[in-house]
Parts: structure tokens; sequence; C-alpha cells
């Protein structure tokens, strides 16, 4: 079927954090939603569908996982990322957050030092340092207008601070990189050379932009797959977030039960009835949906790129390779934090990410959701000029 992604979908009473928490989070309710990294549209047909049938039951009590779940999962697994991968991989998580978490807990000690890659998502910052375990900061070069991994100072850190875990999130959210095979086998090497394991936070994988095509770190090699733990979700691709399911495949047998007994420990691995119903359905039959919808927002991509190019040259655009992120670069604007800030919320009246939340390397950016309805950013896009002509 031919979805339609212009739709206007009604908002009210749905909770939702992008719309309702404007007032609490910029102080101001007059503002173009496009933040949290969630998307405007309606979900595929098929889960809408799925999911209605399920409510028509009326019961929901414990749920377990049926043998069909797994199978749709390892099925969109392979046909997706060529990748084959056991059933018994296949561990459950209410989101990749807390799955980063229980890796972190039961993997390092406090005390133990863990690298990131920033700009990066922020929450990587605050499970680090709220589990008492030290960050250390691999940067990520920012090259024309493109990022880049810096493999001499990876190795160098791992040699120097001896951290024992890298937390790689591929595709990364913001600067929209999809890395490459030379890339991911690159951090391999490095992480089997000072033995470390790889906490790979996959969540934007089925959102790569052809010819840009993800990889799963644990596919490379069977040494890969030995040290890597792969956080995958639907909530993401099919726009599921609100029904908190992740599944994180880990190969290495050892480090799987050590996983699963803490999940089990803190009584976290059960599920909801709505998000086995959704997922099964989105992985059996979501993809139409998912390449109508990759194609929409590679177009509003594209449209922002070409506005930015020809009427705001003062913010460069990172052209993302996935994710439905755009980085911009606001350096030109000649605007401290504070005062980026206050531009976009009370000249441009947008509610955007501010880069500074994903590292210092992101002062100067904001992360802007193109997840939405054409006009939506259009309309974003004519503030944005009009906010900078004024100051022209
Ligand atoms: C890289 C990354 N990891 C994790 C999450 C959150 O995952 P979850 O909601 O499954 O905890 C996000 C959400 O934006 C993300 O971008």
């Amino acid at each position: 079927m031919r979805y339609n992604f212009d739709e206007i979908i009604d908002r009210q009473n749905t909770n939702g954090i992008k719309w309702e928490t404007l007032q609490d989070i910029f102080g101001a309710t007059d503002l173009l939603p496009m933040w949290v990294a969630d998307m405007d549209f309606r979900g595929p047909e098929p889960v809408m569908e799925a999911l209605k049938q399920r409510a028509e039951i009326g019961t929901f009590g414990y749920t377990q996982r049926p043998d069909s779940l797994y199978e749709a999962i390892a099925g969109w697994v392979e046909r997706k990322h060529h990748w084959k991968i056991n059933k018994e991989w296949i561990c459950w998580s209410p989101g990749v957050l807390p799955a980063l978490i229980v890796c972190i807990q039961n993997f390092t000690k406090p005390g133990d030092r863990i690298i990131i890659q920033p700009p990066v998502y922020p929450p990587f910052f605050k499970i680090v340092k709220d589990n008492d375990r030290e960050l250390v900061t691999n940067p990520l070069r920012y090259v024309n207008n493109r990022y880049e991994i810096d493999f001499e100072d990876l190795a160098d850190k791992f040699r120097t601070t001896g951290a024992k875990m890298l937390i790689l999130c591929s595709p990364h959210n913001p600067v929209g990189r999809v890395w490459t095979r030379e890339e991911l086998s690159r951090i391999e090497a490095i992480c089997e050379e000072f033995d470390a394991l790889i906490i790979s936070d996959e969540i934007h994988a089925d959102l790569a932009y052809s010819p840009f095509q993800h990889i799963p770190m644990a596919s490379l090699s069977t040494r890969a797959a030995d040290r890597t733990i792969v956080c995958f979700a639907p909530s993401k691709t099919f726009n599921l977030a609100g029904l908190q399911s992740s599944y994180i495949m880990i190969p290495n047998k050892e480090l799987r039960n050590a996983f699963n007994k803490t999940m089990a420990r803190g009584h976290l691995a059960m599920s909801n009835s709505f998000a086995i119903t959704a997922s099964e359905s989105a992985y059996k039959d979501g993809g139409e949906w998912l390449e109508q919808c990759l194609a929409y927002i590679r177009a509003n991509i594209d449209y922002a790129a070409e506005f930015f190019a020809l009427h705001i040259p003062e913010i460069k655009m990172i052209n993302p390779e996935g994710t439905y992120l755009l980085w911009l670069d606001c350096s030109r604007l000649g605007l401290d934090t504070a005062g980026l800030r206050r531009f976009m919320v009370k000249e441009a009246k947008l509610a955007l990410n501010e880069g500074i939340s994903f590292g210092t390397e992101g002062e100067g950016f904001m992360r802007m959701n193109a997840a939405c309805r054409r006009a939506t950013i259009e309309e974003a896009l004519q503030r944005l000029l009009k906010a900078i002509e004024a100051r022209r």
C-alpha cells in the first residue's frame, strides 16, 4: 500500500514528550518540536492492525515471547543486515539504555574506564558517570563537513587509561555516519589488541540510506562476535519507542549468561503484550512501510540540504548517511551556547537539541529531527531564515 507521510496527526492527549514538555524544557509552547528522536508519523498499517486485534481480545496477563517473534527478528536481521544469527543469542531488555547500563554494571567495576566517541548521544555520558565508572573520550574528527574516527587516539586512550570497554554508536547519533566495514574492522582490531569489550548501540541500524549499508559489529567475524554485544530495537525503525522493547544479541555464551542473569535478577526481561505483537508484526510485515518512510525522510533531508546551501549558508548541515537526525554546524553565527539556545527558541521558535549536550565537541551545533512532515521541515527552515535575516 501507499503510505501518506504528509498526514496531520492530532497529538493531543498522547502524552508525547516531544510535544507536551515544551514549556518545561524550553520555557515556551509556540515552538516547532523537532528534538526528541522519534518520528511524527503513524507506524506501519499491519502493526496498527495487529495491535487493534490484540486489544480486541481484552486480556493482558503475563506474556511469553513466542518462537514466531524470534523467527521474525532473525529473518529481519538476515534480510536487512545479511547477518545470520542464532535464536539463542537474542536477549531482551525494555530499552537499549537499560541494556547498556546492565553491560556497564556486569562487565566493568566502579572506577573502571569506559570509552565513548563524542559528540554522541547524551545519556552515554550520564550512564557511565551514574554508575561510578570513569569516562574516557575518543572525540570524532570533524574534517571537511564529515566526521571520522581518530583511530590513533582510540588506541592511545586504551593504552594510557587501561579502559576495557568501548560504547560504540553505530550508526552514529548525532553525526549520522554509517561506519564502513574498514572502520569497524579497525575498531575491532584495536579492541582486540587491548582486550576490550565492544558494546555496540545499533538502535539506528535500520535507518541507513542507500548506498550506505549498516554492518552489525558482531557480523564482521567470529572474533568480533566474541567481544561484542549488539543492541537493536524496533523503536526508532518503526516509531514504537513508547512500547519500550529492545533485543540484545550476544553471541558469546559467557557474556550472554551474565547479561541474562542480571536482567532476571532485576526482573527486567518480562515483556509487554503490545510490544510482542507490534515487534513481530513490524519485522514480518513492516518492510514496505520502512522503505517508503526512508524515501520520504531522505527527500526531507535533501530538501533541507539544498535550503541551507541556497538560503542559510551561515549554517552547515552535515549530510547524514543514516538516522533521521540533522546535525547543524551553527558556529558561524558567532553565538555562545546560551546565545544559540536563545536564538533558536526566542527568535527562530524551534525546539531543537543543543549540540553542547552531546559533549563539548558539540558546542556551536544543534540537532534537528527530520522524521516529520515535509510541511514541518519547510516551516522550520522558513522560521530559521527569517530569524537569520533579521540579524544579517
Ligand atoms: C543511540 C541511541 N541509543 C539509545 C537510545 C534510547 O534507546 P531506548 O529508548 O531503547 O532506551 C537512543 C534514543 O534516541 C539513541 O539515539
